[in-house]
């Protein structure tokens, strides 16, 4: 299984996913400030792996505040966390993860611990955090696989597996389980996700390391396939999901959602609980990261249209409730309405 963060001796290895497909680089960094850099530019991405790399990054400020041995290391990890926080602005994992260390720095901070408790207690807590993804991963995983039949083509969207993860995956885990535990026969067919392109360069390259069938198309080859009765379902991850169950994923998921209802195509999203933002209902509410024109205009470099064209880059678009099929979290599958058993699971998270 692919490993995209490892915490090691008191630093962190990251694989630069933006140069994946054709090269697997690990970087090895003990500046946060690469950690915030590698999340605003997608080496690290995927909603899950962002909290973690968050996490991490947080662990990595605090041991560089003890080492120089800053006047006062609370307002400097004050300072690491608001920068990771603003890294990127829509999955939720991110500031739920520097919530849960924020909890224990503040802990600190009124305890009067010595520094290296601080950070040995960062650290632990990290570390719980990378492991519960993993756990949690299998769990999607599993549950996902269930609603997958032998012989099933099945589309999917981004990247949500090993690389997006601490372990299998969501959506393309469930994926991966089926054909690998249970042995089914699954055609997979992968958009290949402009403009950064994470279906054809990440989830082409993730399938095949792993000896599973898969297609790519462009993004707007889904309607033709769906028309001529070539996908049976749709399984996606998610970046955050409102208590009613609006869901904010990869630009041109909504797009799929529409397809998929309009084909009578089962839409599934799967994502941990660390996904869902139990403070807001609505997807309206959701904040939507809007990247850098050259994205879309001169992808890898080249230009692909006029230089002074208009552009528009969000990073994501949200698929509302009544689009979705079934939710699959790491407590099971869940189905239309979905808002009383997120409103449930609340305290548990
Ligand atoms: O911009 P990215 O590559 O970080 O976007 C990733 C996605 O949209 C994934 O579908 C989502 O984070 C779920 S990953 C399990």
């Amino acid at each position: 299984m692919l490993k995209a963060v490892e915490w090691k001796d008191e630093t962190l290895q990251f694989l630069d996913q933006t140069l994946l497909p054709e090269e697997e680089v690990y970087i090895e960094t003990a500046d946060y400030r690469e950690v915030v850099e590698a999340i605003h530019q997608l080496k690290i991405r995927g909603a899950p792996l962002l909290g973690v790399a968050a996490a991490y990054g947080l662990c990595l400020g605090a041991i560089e505040g003890e080492k120089s041995k800053v006047r006062d290391l609370f307002s400097f990890l004050e300072k690491v966390d608001e920068n990771l926080r603003t890294s990127r602005p829509t999955a939720v994992n991110l500031s739920w993860a520097l919530d849960r260390l924020k909890n224990i720095w503040e802990k600190g901070k009124k305890e009067d611990w010595p520094p290296r408790e601080v950070v040995n207690s960062l650290i632990d807590e990290a570390k719980k955090i990378e492991e519960e993804d993993y756990k949690n991963n299998e769990k999607i995983a599993r549950h996902g696989a269930q609603l997958l039949e032998d012989g099933d083509r099945v589309l999917t969207h981004c990247n949500t597996g090993s690389l997006a993860c601490s372990g299998w995956g969501t959506a393309l885990g469930a994926i991966s389980w089926a054909v690998l535990q249970e042995g089914k026969k699954i055609q997979v067919y992968a958009d290949e996700t402009r403009p950064l392109w994470q279906g054809a360069r990440l989830t082409a390259f993730e399938l095949m390391k792993n000896s599973i069938p898969v297609t790519v198309i462009c993004d707007n080859m889904a309607g033709y396939l769906m028309s001529q009765k070539l996908v049976d379902k749709v399984i996606v991850g998610a970046d955050r999901v409102t208590l009613q169950g609006d869901a904010a994923n990869k630009i041109g998921t909504y797009s799929l959602a529409v397809l998929s209802h309009y084909h009578k195509i089962p839409f599934y999203m799967a994502f941990p609980l660390s996904s869902v933002d139990f403070n807001i209902k609505e997807g309206k509410e959701i904040p939507i990261e809007e990247r850098n024109p050259e994205e879309v205009i001169a992808p890898r470099g080249m230009r692909i249209a006029p230089i002074g064209v208009g552009v528009r880059n969000p990073a994501f678009d949200v698929t509302p409730h009544h689009l979705i099929t079934a939710l699959i979290t790491e407590k099971g599958i869940i189905y239309p309405p979905f808002e009383q058993t997120l409103s449930n699971w609340k305290t548990e998270v």
